[in-house]
C-alpha cells in the first residue's frame, strides 16, 4: 500500500508504538487521527505533529465508540486506514492469588472485543474509500504464551484467530480491504514495563519494519524476534514456549 496520502485512525496512539506510528505516518503526509483515553496527553502529542488530531475515547465504552464513529463520519469521511493497536496487559503469575478472571475480563475487552466492535463499525466506511486497509497489532505470544502475562497472551491468540477469519471472509466477499497483522515482539514501551527482560526491541525499529511491510504488502509483519519465534513455533511448539519464557525470566 501507499504509505502517504491516507487518513489513518490509530488506537493507542498516546504512547509507545501507536505514538511512534502516528509521528512517522504524519511525517509522510498522512492525516492521522490519534485515539486513546488520556485526553491531555493525546492532545499534547497531536499538537506537536503536523496533520494529526486527537480524539479521546475509551474503546471499551460503546457510547464513546459510537461518538467516535459519528465524529469520523462528520469530520474525516475520507478515512481509509484503521490501525487497531491499543492494548493492555497484566503481568502476574497464575495461581499466586491474583484475580486472573478480573485481569482476563479487562484484557479481553480492550484487546479483543473492542477490535471486533471497531472493525464492524468502520468496515463499511473503509470499504467505500480508495485503498482501504486495516492493521491489527497482535503479539508473538499468540504463538507461544508468555506465562508472566498469561491471560493477555490468550487475548492475542484470540485476536490472531479473528484476523484469520476476517481474511478468509473478506476474500470470499471480494472486499478491497488489505488486512495487515503486526506481530509485535517484546518492545520497550510503558506496556512492557512490568516484564523483566533485556531483549526488548525499540518501538522505532518495530514501526520502521511495520512501514516497510505496509509498503511491500507483506500482510504478516513479524519484526525482529517475533520472526524467530514464529519459526521456532512451527518447528517445535514446546521449545517455542520455553524460548519466550526464558526471555522474560519466567
Ligand atoms: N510492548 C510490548 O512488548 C508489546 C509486545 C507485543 C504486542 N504489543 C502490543 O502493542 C500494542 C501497543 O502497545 P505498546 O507496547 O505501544 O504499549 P503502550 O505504550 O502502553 O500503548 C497502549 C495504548 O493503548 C491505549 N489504551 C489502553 N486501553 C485503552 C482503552 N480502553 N481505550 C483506548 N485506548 C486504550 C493507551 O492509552 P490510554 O491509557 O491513554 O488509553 C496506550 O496509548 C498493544 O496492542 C500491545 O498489546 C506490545
Amino acid at each position: 500500500m501507499n504509505i502517504s496520502g491516507n487518513t489513518i485512525l490509530i488506537t493507542g496512539a498516546g504512547t509507545g508504538m501507536g505514538l511512534i506510528a502516528a509521528k512517522e505516518l504524519a511525517a509522510r503526509g498522512n492525516r492521522v487521527i490519534m485515539v486513546a483515553r488520556d485526553a491531555e496527553r493525546l492532545q499534547r502529542e497531536a499538537d506537536a505533529l503536523r496533520g494529526a488530531q486527537a480524539y479521546a475515547c475509551d474503546i471499551t465504552d460503546v457510547g464513546q465508540v459510537e461518538g467516535l464513529v459519528d465524529w469520523v463520519q462528520e469530520n474525516a469521511p475520507e478515512l481509509n486506514v484503521l490501525f487497531l493497536n491499543a492494548g493492555v496487559t497484566h503481568t502476574y503469575r497464575l495461581f499466586d492469588g491474583t484475580d486472573a478472571a478480573s485481569n482476563a475480563r479487562l484484557e479481553m475487552l480492550v484487546n479483543f472485543v473492542s477490535a471486533v466492535d471497531l472493525t464492524h463499525r468502520f468496515l463499511p466506511l473503509l470499504e467505500g474509500r480508495p485503498d482501504p486497509a486495516l492493521i491489527v497489532t497482535t503479539s508473538g505470544v499468540m504463538y507461544a504464551p508468555d506465562t508472566t502475562n498469561p491471560t493477555y497472551s490468550a487475548t492475542k491468540a484470540a485476536l490472531h484467530s479473528y484476523v484469520q477469519s476476517m481474511r478468509y471472509r473478506l476474500k470470499q466477499v471480494g472486499s478491497p480491504l488489505r488486512l495487515f497483522e503486526l506481530v509485535s515482539p517484546l518492545v520497550d514501551t510503558p506496556f512492557a514495563s512490568g516484564v523483566r527482560s533485556n531483549e526488548k526491541a525499540k518501538p522505532e525499529t518495530v514501526i520502521a519494519d511495520l512501514l516497510h511491510g505496509l509498503e511491500d504488502d507483506t500482510f504478516d509483519i513479524r519484526p525482529g524476534s517475533s520472526q524467530a519465534l514464529y519459526e521456532a513455533w512451527r518447528a517445535d511448539p514446546e521449545k517455542a514456549v520455553a524460548m519466550v519464557n526464558e526471555a522474560t525470566g519466567a
